[in-house]
Parts: C-alpha cells; sequence; structure tokens
C-alpha cells in the first residue's frame, strides 16, 4: 500500500471498559475510580480523541451508565459508540461485542484498557505509525509492549529463538521460566480490524481463568502466516495498569509530583513542602505564590501571583487572585478571591461566593453565593449566604442572612458604606440601605433606609445618619 493511502486509512478507538475490577475490592467500577480528580477512564478517552479518530467505541458492562456518563462529561461532541458487553467473560469477549460495528470495516483499530491511564497521546501517535509501516510489509497487529523490574501480573511476551514474536502467555497460565520473562504485554494494540474480528472467532476459552483472552489474538493471526509487530516502549510508568488501590495511589503520587515539580520549574511556585502538598494538573499557580504543607487544590482551580496559602486549606474549583492571603484550614470551593484579600483562618467559601478587591473573610465565616464588594469586611462568626453586599461596608461579629424560611432561600442586598452591629440577624428578604447602621442585636425584618441607624428587636429606625442642610446651606448634624 503506497503511503498516502495508509496514511488516509480510517483509525477508529475501541477502549475496553466493562470490567468490575474485583482486585479493588470495590462497590465501584474500576475504571470510575478518580485519579488526578477524574475517573481512570476519562484519562483514556480524552487521549483517545486527541488521535482524531472517526470513531471511539467505549465497551461498557458494569455500571455501565455511570461509565457512559463520565465518558460523555469528557469527551462531549466526539463520536462515541457505547458497546454493551453484557457478561464479562474476558477483553477477547469484550471486543468481540463490537463486531457488528466493526468487523467489516477496513481500517485501524486501535484498542486501549479503560484501567491503563497514563498512556500519552505520542505515544499511541507513533504506535499508529510503527503499525502502518509495518502494514505495508502485511504485519496484522501491533503490541504495545514494555520491559518491567516487576512484570508480575502482566501477560508475557514470549519470543521464538529468533527473537520474533511468539504468542502472549498470562501471568496465570505461565509456567516458571515465562514467568521470568520481563517484557510485558501494555494492552494496547494496533489492528487491521478485519484480521482481528476474523481471528477473534477462533480464541477458546481454555485457560486458567476460563475467559476468552484478547492476547490469544495476536498468535492466531501469526499462525494463519500474519506478521505481528512489536511497538517497544521505553517508560514503563506511562503503561503501569490499576487493578488495585496501591497501584492507583502511586500513580496518583506520581501525577502530584510531576504536577508539583512542574508548578516550581516552570511556574515559580514554592512549596514549602513538596510531599505534603495536593495539586491537581489542571490547577494554574502563579510566579511567587507560597504553598504551605498540606494544602489540597483541586479542580481546575486558578491562583494568581505572590498569594500565599496556609496549611490545612482546601481549594476547590477557586479563582484566588494575586496577592491573596488564605490562612490555615479554609476550604474554598466554586468560589472567587479578589486580589490582595486575606481569608481565615477557618473560613468556608462555597456556591460560587465572590470577595472583593482587599476584602476580609475571617475566623469562622461561612460565605454561600453571595458577592461582596472592595474592602468590604466580615471578620468573626459569621454566616452569609445570598447575600449581595456593596464595597466598604462592615459585617460585625456573629452576623447572620437569615436566608432560610424554611421552605424557601431569600437574598439580603447591602450597600456600600454599611455598618452591621455584632450579633446582627438579617431576616431575608431584606434590604439595608448605602450608609445605614444596624446596633448590636439587631433583628432587621424590614429595609433599612439609607444612612439611618436601626436598633431593636424587630430593629426600628432611630434616627438619621446623614447630614442635615441647615438654612444658610452649611451643613450640621441631625
Ligand atoms: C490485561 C491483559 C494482559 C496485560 C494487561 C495490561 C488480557 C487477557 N490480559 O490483563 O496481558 O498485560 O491487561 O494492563 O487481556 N474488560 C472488559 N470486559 C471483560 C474483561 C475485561 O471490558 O470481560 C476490561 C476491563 O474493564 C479493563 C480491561 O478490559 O479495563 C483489562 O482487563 P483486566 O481484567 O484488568 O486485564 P488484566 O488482567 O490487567
Ligand atoms: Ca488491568
Amino acid at each position: 500500500m503506497p503511503d498516502s493511502l495508509i496514511e488516509q486509512r480510517q483509525l477508529n478507538v475501541l477502549v475496553l471498559a466493562a470490567g468490575l475490577g474485583t482486585r479493588m475490592r470495590s462497590d465501584l467500577a474500576k475504571v470510575l475510580h478518580k485519579l488526578d480528580g477524574r475517573p481512570l477512564i476519562n484519562h483514556v478517552c480524552r487521549t483517545a480523541t486527541a488521535l482524531a479518530p472517526e470513531s471511539i467505541y467505549v465497551v461498557i458492562g458494569h455500571q455501565a451508565e455511570d461509565v457512559k456518563t463520565a465518558v460523555l462529561n469528557e469527551i462531549e461532541g466526539q463520536k462515541v459508540v457505547f458497546v454493551t458487553q453484557e457478561r464479562q467473560l474476558g477483553t477477547g469477549d469484550a471486543v468481540n461485542a463490537a463486531r457488528s460495528y466493526l468487523e467489516d470495516s477496513d481500517s485501524t483499530l486501535v484498542i486501549l484498557s479503560g484501567d491503563v491511564p497514563m498512556i500519552r497521546h505520542g505515544t499511541l501517535a507513533s504506535l499508529v505509525q510503527h503499525h502502518h509501516r509495518y502494514l505495508e510489509r502485511g504485519a496484522a497487529c501491533t503490541i504495545v509492549t514494555v520491559r518491567l523490574g516487576d512484570p508480575s501480573g502482566y501477560g508475557r511476551i514470549v519470543r521464538n529463538d529468533e527473537g520474533s514474536f511468539d504468542r502472549i502467555v498470562e501471568q496465570k497460565d505461565a509456567n516458571e521460566d515465562e514467568r521470568q520473562i520481563n517484557e510485558i504485554n501494555a494492552g494496547i494494540y494496533c489492528f487491521d480490524t478485519q484480521k482481528l474480528f476474523s481471528a477473534l472467532k477462533a480464541v477458546k476459552n481454555h485457560n486458567a481463568q476460563g475467559e476468552y483472552y484478547l492476547t490469544d489474538v495476536p498468535a492466531l493471526l501469526k499462525d494463519a502466516g500474519e506478521d505481528i509487530a512489536i511497538f517497544h516502549h521505553n517508560d514503563p510508568q506511562e503503561i503501569e495498569g490499576v487493578n488495585n488501590r496501591v497501584q492507583l495511589a502511586d500513580l496518583e503520587r506520581l501525577i502530584c509530583r510531576r504536577t508539583i515539580s512542574r508548578l516550581m520549574l516552570d511556574s515559580g511556585v514554592t512549596f514549602i513542602d513538596p510531599k505534603n502538598a495536593y495539586i491537581s494538573s489542571e490547577a494554574v499557580i502563579g510566579r511567587d505564590t507560597v504553598i504551605h504543607p498540606n494544602v489540597t487544590i483541586e479542580g481546575s482551580s486558578e491562583v494568581g501571583s505572590r498569594c500565599e496559602i496556609r496549611s490545612g486549606s482546601h481549594l476547590v474549583n477557586a479563582k484566588v487572585g494575586n496577592g491573596v492571603e488564605i490562612r490555615d484550614n479554609c476550604l474554598i470551593a466554586d468560589s472567587e478571591i479578589g486580589d490582595a484579600a486575606v481569608v481565615g483562618p477557618m473560613a468556608h467559601l462555597r456556591g460560587h461566593a465572590v470577595i472583593g478587591e482587599k476584602g476580609r473573610i475571617g475566623n469562622f465565616v461561612e460565605v454561600k453565593k453571595s458577592n461582596l464588594g472592595r474592602r468590604t469586611k466580615a471578620s468573626h462568626l459569621t454566616y452569609l449566604g445570598d447575600a449581595t453586599i456593596g464595597e466598604d461596608t462592615n459585617i460585625g461579629a456573629g452576623v447572620i442572612t437569615c436566608n432560610y424560611d424554611g421552605v424557601r432561600k431569600h437574598e439580603t442586598h447591602i450597600g456600600d458604606r454599611v455598618k452591621i452591629g455584632s450579633d446582627t440577624m438579617l431576616v431575608a428578604p431584606v434590604t439595608v440601605g448605602d450608609g445605614a447602621v444596624t446596633a448590636a442585636g439587631s433583628v432587621v425584618i424590614e429595609d433599612v433606609p439609607e444612612d439611618s441607624l436601626v436598633a431593636g428587636v424587630p430593629a426600628k429606625v432611630k434616627k438619621s445618619l446623614r447630614p442635615a442642610q441647615s438654612a444658610d446651606g452649611s451643613l450640621t448634624s441631625s
């Protein structure tokens, strides 16, 4: 086949994700376990899309609906076909579930395992290139292999006396000599689609696990006179499979370590104790920001430059400006903090809370779905929910927006330059005008006019704070 024809050859990807993953000892299907905040299957599917295949086929079985949802979350808009494997009879049977879609397709099929999440796009692209080069010489299949210090658990690559491929033997079926082989099957392959489905018909389940092994197909093809190519890869970490929670934790650590090194080397972030921080690979952190021990930053959080994030703080999809100080033990979820604000210790922002530039949120203050203007402060023991608060306003200690009447949530609006006295209860819906003051212990059940002082239970206007004008136009106090 001339080069150009090979390059134009249709490419599909098939991802195996129907298994339960018994070795995880979990009620959750293995491919739904999270790595770097995303299900394993999502990593594989995202990488698959980078190959720009015609379609991605995902074989589902255990917790099919949840796996489907996870995949669609990750690669919405791509052409994805879900194929159901009714009973999990082995990897060969899983591929066979896609027979009706693919067996007549004159194409190349890349097969990936839903539990081998670290594989990179570049490696897959080289695999496809390698396969197409060998296709010209008649290779029906290319197998990704790697040498491991400890190959246990993996299928071994048995080579013949000339050193070329003979067969794959699974760990459980291998004899003592075969178990010494350290070249393993990565569970990632490129096939001539028609030849794969033709050979698959001859796979039997006569083995230690009573399963239909996909790994029997290469030897069957070879016996039918086809060539099998090997794509030997040098990076064992990329092909590590997740079969149990120890392997999952190892990969988590690996990704986190890489993220933290990248942030230190490329972004100029200081980590006081790089081994004791958990940072999502999607987080963006600016220059000269200092991350203290035991900080967790999850999701697609963004932290600006020159920030200080103290021990025990946990950010989830947070957007933090420049020069922000987040003191110890804060939880900041789906919220924004403006430049030069100070938050904590022990503050909780959630449900799209927005703290303005130079704002201050102190000890035991919870802010939910509220917007606070520039330089506005709530320094102690406060709950602000469903509130909009202007600039330069001070919220005293122990203030609560009573936003819930037992049935519905209501809003509180507070203007600029307001002083809400300690222990004020703002019974929503309620509005406090610009420049108003509430006395300590007020229970505010009706709107407070601008520039007025209210006090009492329920709070009443006690006086106007607006400077009055005398007859000659000069200002006097009322
Ligand atoms: C498989 C390979 C092994 C290889 C290893 C690499 C086989 C028989 N063995 O072993 O040679 O070294 O991967 O990681 O293929 N699955 C289904 N349906 C099934 C069974 C499995 O969809 O009926 C899916 C699983 O969800 C998983 C993938 O196939 O994502 C691999 O299955 P797993 O049981 O983990 O295979 P290994 O024993 O790791
Ligand atoms: Ca596996």
